[in-house]
């Protein structure tokens, strides 16, 4: 799981290190693929197959401005002060690493610094809340204490996941509070955190392509992912970037 992970992010890192305004999203797939492949890793998402979806058509996801995941790599030009999530999953020697982050193209808008800040700061604080003996439902709650209060809203259909030998795993993880008990924690579980942050209303809807996911009010949404693990004392970032 660690050589997964530090694979995966060093594909993510090196994929966001070119990210321009003038760039295609597909430009940015093209560079996924080659540099995934030359550290001897696979795409775990291309040709990822979900019920009621084609397979999933690109090497990673591209979400773009009001796009909130499972954005296709296409022929979109990414313009100055857009943003947008590159999200890498790869498996390397039968296991999976999956992160993920939202990057600026070009100059940011207050208003997209900050909804960029919250994310990442969303994931800090999921990530603060992972040790053993803790409950799962811990992470949701400290991620939504610090979302509401900086005045962004949090997607509740998606989640994190369990991550190991197959890129989805239970459990799911809650990115909000959820009333109720939870499983504990436990040294050696791996999965993922990955907010989805929302400048607007939280609600979402499928595009006809059946994968890209958009706010409902076409405000923007940002997210940050990483494949953590629950250590004897605390919590391991298994896709910590070069
Ligand atoms: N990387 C995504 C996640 O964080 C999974 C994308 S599945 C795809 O879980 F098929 F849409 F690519
Ligand atoms: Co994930
Ligand atoms: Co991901």
């Amino acid at each position: 799981m660690r050589r997964a992970g530090r694979a995966t992010a060093a594909t993510l890192h090196a994929a966001c290190a070119q990210i321009r305004p003038g760039m295609r999203l597909d430009a940015i797939d093209a560079f996924v693929a080659r540099d995934v492949a030359a550290r001897g890793a696979r795409s775990s998402v291309l040709g990822y197959e979900v019920a009621g979806a084609p397979p999933f058509p690109g090497h990673c996801c591209t979400s773009r401005n009001e796009v909130v995941c499972h954005g296709i790599p296409d022929a979109t030009e990414l313009q100055e002060g857009d943003i947008v999530n590159v999200d890498i999953t790869t498996e390397l020697g039968g296991w999976h690493g999956d992160t993920s982050r939202t990057v600026h193209v070009g100059t940011p808008s207050p208003e997209a610094a900050h909804l960029v800040q919250t994310t990442e700061r969303a994931l800090a604080a999921g990530i603060a809340a992972v040790r053993p003996g803790a409950p799962l439902g811990a992470i949701g709650a400290a991620i939504e204490a610090v979302v509401r209060p900086l005045g962004c809203t949090l997607v509740r259909e998606f989640g994190g996941h369990g991550i190991g030998r197959a890129m989805h795993q239970p459990p799911h993880v809650h990115h909000v509070r959820v009333p109720g008990p939870s499983p504990t924690l436990w040294p050696g579980m791996c999965f993922t955190i990955e907010p989805m942050v929302c400048l607007g209303r939280p609600e979402i809807r499928m595009l006809d392509d059946g994968w890209t996911v958009v706010t409902a009010d076409g405000r923007w949404s940002a997210q940050a992912e990483h494949t953590v693990c629950v250590t004897d004392d605390g919590v391991e970032i298994l896709t910590h970037r070069p």
